[in-house]
């Protein structure tokens, strides 16, 4: 199905089930502790061998040698797998350093090496027996010894943009701020560990394992492996949280696969917790500066927002001032996202890639400018509210000749309207409900005991991505309604809100559906990330439905524009038939996908929120605890209120930590992530904070698909962090600009 008109009534609008605080039907299996998660799955394959994975010990150089052999002589060992011996491997589209190094080392634990054994013990003492000797070269670990070289990844392309004349404006600009800010590297510090089982049959390949993406990854898996695709099947229902770390193929897949190979037999393994931080990918660093002019009045003029970040050769830029192009209005503008090379281990997504990172600094900067002006922080947001994109700079054509030829250029608009933003109403209810007004602007006023007082405030912002997705319906003879679909379930409700629409779109009592996911071979799916998950592969399923809604109405022998849908039924006029009995014995099966015409490139698909917090800083020592917390989203249809908050205080919790507690520290001697454990990576638990709300606008978005849905599950992050820290400045006077905002930078 195309969706390339704003969606009208549909089946959707009935509501009986969507839009309802449903609780997770996947919820039981894990309460239970009976969801099959990969590392578990002892069911699935006999002889299951356990393998370990060695990491590298240097970030940069090369291997010398590889003395194996008291390795292989220890007890239980049956294969050791090495760049050696591992035969010629490929390189996916979307890793950037080889997910099995040597010789060359990219850097620090980059895989090296897969030991397998019988069991898990002997698997661990063996890849201790590994001696390597490296030959060591010098690295770049320092982001603001380097930020200088710093440059926008295609000159001219989508990481850098202008409007007006910014330097000029700026300069004439009767009220300025000019300030630095950086954040922290981060680790996505997931609860289920990357893990993957592998077991050949002849040359087909099955994986079970964790990951947010498998269409990605059964692609990279085939390209790493050098084998068709077609040969190759992954499997991943259940996740244990990803927040980015698994959108991609990693190590223990490739290595669980080798060592499968090597052994003869199926391969179990983790990444141990350990290598994940440096094996993996982390949220990178940034530094930003950010201007901002003002007439006198509060109206912005000039505003500009550059953001530094590093990443390995081929890597990609944190684009943290991307967002800028669009949140508020102001004629003259710049935005840049500067990168440099560092040999940390690979940056990539983590939860709200961009916007996070950059909206913790902007957010600030705002607070900063609304003070200087002597005006309040919500109206100054106000004040400079837009409803079209100010900054939409012409994405340049692609550079492959081949594909230059054939498509035609991208419709382009230099100020697209946004489909739908509420970021003022979000403002407005959040500022009554949180009690806004009781806020004292002069800071480090107010006391409540040992505790000095203080309340934030930051906008919310991120984008809506319009994704292909396909899904596949059945229905049975019983009447069941069965949805098959690759999409997953990181945690996030997939499983309930695919069933609340298919459930709504068929008349099917939620009890009667059933939901299969994560499974390539089951229809495409838009996959998870960058919350694009939810309204994607709903529209996917939906889409799936229509068509099955014809095929009932065929035979039943009605119109299926006059047939009514409800109950288990279906309806015409006085034809009655039960769906069960269309299906007949043979049942029904119908396969479609959504994907969406130049929709998104005439409006702008966006979601708000305003994010309110107050803080208590503990006097003498200045430590800094959340006291509330309240976030009103404006996000399209929420199609399952229930899920939906949940996504989002887990995203305003993620917000604290980024705020008050994460920070991978950099040994940037030897160049590595030295906090690489959960013992000394800190995030938020229960009792860091005592109240959360979340409110979400009574809104639906036309232009978004079908569902007039959109993603939620990283707006929820985007500003915390600022509103954190304009919190503490509130409570305090001390404006603090580089996170994690730690008691040392407030006394
Ligand atoms: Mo999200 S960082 O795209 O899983």
């Amino acid at each position: 199905m195309k969706f390339d008109t704003p969606a009208t009534t549909n089946p959707i609008d009935q509501l009986k089930v969507i839009g309802k605080p449903i609780d997770r039907i996947d919820g039981p299996l894990k309460t239970t502790g009976t969801a099959p998660y990969a590392h578990d799955r002892h069911d699935v394959v006999a002889n299951q061998a356990h393998g370990y994975i060695i990491g590298s010990a240097i970030p940069k150089g090369r291997i010398v040698s590889m003395d194996l052999s008291a390795a292989r002589a220890s007890p239980g060992v049956v294969a050791i797998v090495t760049a050696q011996n591992a035969g010629k491997l490929g390189k996916g589209d979307y890793n950037t350093a080889r997910l099995l190094g040597g010789p060359r080392i990219e850097h620090y634990h980059q895989a090296i090496a897969v030991v397998v054994a019988e069991t898990f013990e002997q698997a661990r003492a063996a890849a201790h027996l590994v001696r390597v000797q490296y030959a060591r070269e010098n690295g770049s670990f320092d982001l603001d010894a380097v930020k200088d070289k710093g440059k926008p990844l295609n000159e001219g392309g989508a990481d850098e943009s202008k409007v007006g004349n910014f330097t000029g404006a700026f300069a004439a600009a009767p009220v300025r701020h000019d300030g630095h800010y950086t954040t922290a590297y981060e680790s996505h510090s997931m609860m289920e560990p990357h893990a993957s089982i592998a077991a050949w049959d002849g040359d087909r390949l099955t994986i079970w394992t964790s990951n947010q993406m498998i269409a990605w990854t059964v692609s990279d898996l085939a390209k790493t492996l050098g084998m068709p695709k077609e040969k190759v099947r992954v499997i991943s229902p259940y996740i244990g949280g990803g927040f980015g770390a698994k959108l991609f193929l990693r190590a223990d897949a490739v290595l669980a696969a080798l060592g499968a190979k090597a052994a003869r037999r199926p391969v179990r393994l983790t990444l141990q917790r350990a290598l994940i931080p440096n094996n993996t990918t982390h949220r990178a660093a940034t530094i930003q500066r950010i201007r901002i002019g003002a007439t006198r009045d509060g109206k912005i003029t000039a505003i500009a927002h550059e953001a530094w970040s590093g990443n390995l050769p081929d890597g990609k830029p944190e684009s943290a001032s991307t967002q800028t192009r669009s949140l508020y209005a102001g004629e003259h503008r710049m935005t840049a996202n500067l990168l440099t090379v560092l040999d940390l281990p690979e940056a990539n997504a983590m939860r709200a890639p961009g916007e996070a990172s950059g909206m913790a600094a902007l957010e600030i900067a705002m607070d900063e400018t609304a003070e200087k002006l002597g005006m309040d922080p919500v109206r100054f947001r106000i004040l400079n509210d837009t409803q079209v994109v100010p900054d939409n700079p012409e994405k340049p054509a692609s550079s492959d000749p081949q594909s230059k030829k054939s498509e035609k250029k991208p419709m382009h608009i230099a100020h697209p309207p946004f489909s739908k933003r509420q970021l003022v109403q979000c403002f407005e209810i959040g500022a009554q409900r949180f009690g806004w007004n009781r806020r004292n602007p002069q800071p480090g006023t107010v006391r409540d005991g040992r505790w000095r007082v203080g309340m934030g405030v930051a906008s919310a912002f991120r984008d809506n991505l319009l994704t292909k997705s396909a899904a596949r319906v059945r229905l049975d003879r019983r009447g069941i309604l069965t949805v098959e679909t690759d999409m997953t379930d990181i945690g996030t409700g997939s499983y309930t809100i695919l069933a609340q629409t298919a459930s709504e779109m068929m008349g099917v009592p939620l009890a009667r559906v059933r939901v299969r996911l994560g499974d390539s071979s089951f229809p495409a799916s838009c996959g998870s990330g960058g919350q694009w998950g939810c309204n994607n592969s709903s529209a996917g399923v939906y889409a799936a439905c229509m068509k099955l809604r014809e095929a009932v109405a065929q035979k039943a022998g009605v119109d299926p524009a006059q047939a009514v849908f409800a109950d288990g039924l279906v309806r015409a006029g006085s034809r009655v038939l039960s769906l069960a009995d269309a299906a007949g014995d043979r049942g029904l099966v119908a396969e479609d996908f959504i994907e969406y015409g130049d929709l998104d490139k005439r409006f702008q698909q966006s979601t708000f929120g305003a994010h309110f917090v107050e803080v208590g800083v503990d006097a003498a020592t200045g430590e800094v605890r959340m006291r509330r917390m309240l976030a009103v989203c404006a996000a399209g249809r929420i199609l399952n209120p229930k899920t939906a908050r949940s996504q989002v205080i887990g995203a305003m919790t993620m917000g604290v930590g980024s705020a008050l507690m994460e920070e991978l520290a950099v040994d940037k001697r030897l160049g590595f992530f030295v906090n690489h454990d959960l013992g000394t990576y800190e995030v938020p638990v229960h009792a860091d904070i005592p109240y959360q709300e979340v409110i979400f606008l009574d809104e639906t978005d036309p232009i978004s698909s079908p569902m007039k849905a959109k993603g939620v599950a990283e707006l929820g992050i985007c500003g915390v962090a600022a509103a954190i820290s304009n919190a503490v400045y509130n409570a305090t006077g001390v404006r603090v600009r580089d996170y994690p905002i730690t008691l040392d930078k407030l006394i």
